[in-house]
């Protein structure tokens, strides 16, 4: 595929996409969300992949969906072309990790595409926010579900309600974000977590991110069941033997399935 909305690049053994229509502040619109999803789908089939990182320019993660291309959909145009879900549910059925870098604006879908990646790192600059209120509609890529879950239903009915924006800081203390780190650093830092988390076993870091998704979809039995039968699962894997025989041996592990 040609791309014209996004970048996709590989640092070592993290596949690395950059969101790229800077006129439009990295406004979403369906090319570039299928853009996104076959990036993601030669990442996901790459073994020498082990994880990816979204990020945006300095001034804007991305700024919603296209305002300019939804402004005149019927209801009929949204309701057959089963519009943002379509396209979108690539970022969630992805298997290996995904970390957002977020600097600058994240705003509408742009904030609900840095919460469907597995946990988001934000710039200094960095502005949440979900004002779809003050265009005569609602989050419709899962901003009124994942917040309420990331920060609580007091915060999130205040962003979704009132559109005020939330910073880096307040982001944190929140929970929406895993770090701040300066504006300058902020690819660096995520690239460098990526490559940590792609240095370990490939089985075991899908493993992970199922069983913490599993968490928001279940009740604490079923979800403490389902860890545990995954963690018993992990003694069939030639890389538990490789871990924890090296640190029996006080050497570095090499694991094989990466
Ligand atoms: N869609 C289309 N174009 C957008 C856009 C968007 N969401 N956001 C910004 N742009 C465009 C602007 O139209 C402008 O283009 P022109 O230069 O051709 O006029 C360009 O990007 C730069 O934007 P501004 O001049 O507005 O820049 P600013 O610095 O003054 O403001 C901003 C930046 C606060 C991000 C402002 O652009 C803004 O409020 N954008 C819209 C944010 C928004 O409402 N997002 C939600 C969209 S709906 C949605 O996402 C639904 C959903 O749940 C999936």
């Amino acid at each position: 595929m040609e791309y014209s909305n996004i970048i996709v690049e590989t640092r070592g053994r993290v596949g690395l996409i950059t969101l790229n229509r800077p006129k439009a502040m990295n406004a979403l619109n369906d090319q570039l969300i299928d853009e996104v999803g076959y990036a993601l789908d030669g990442f996901e089939k790459d073994e020498n992949i082990g994880a990816i990182v979204i990020t945006g320019s300095e001034k804007a993660f991305a700024a919603g969906a296209d305002i300019g291309a939804m402004a005149n959909y019927s209801h009929m145009d949204a309701y057959k072309g089963d519009y943002i879900t379509r396209n979108w549910e690539r970022l969630r059925t992805c298997r290996k990790p995904i970390i957002a870098a977020v600097a600058g604006f994240a705003l509408g879908g742009g904030c609900e595409l840095a919460m469907m990646c597995d946990m988001i790192f934000a710039a200094d600059t960095a502005k949440f926010g979900q004002p779809e209120i003050k265009l005569g509609v609602l989050p419709g890529a899962g901003g009124t579900q994942r917040l309420p879950r990331a920060i609580g239903k007091a915060k999130a009915m205040d962003m979704c309600l009132t559109a005020r924006m939330m910073d880096a800081t307040e982001a944190e203390r929140a929970g929406l974000v895993a770090r701040i780190i300066p504006a300058d650093r902020l690819v660096d830092e995520a690239i460098e977590a990526a490559t940590v988390i792609a240095g370990f076993s490939l089985p075991v870091i899908m493993m992970i991110k199922e069983s913490v998704n599993r968490a928001y979809e279940s009740s604490l039995s079923e979800g403490l069941l389902f860890e545990r039968r995954t963690f018993h699962s992990a003694f069939g894997l030639e890389d538990q033997k490789e871990g924890m025989a090296a640190f029996v041996e006080k050497r570095k592990p090499v694991f094989k399935h990466r």
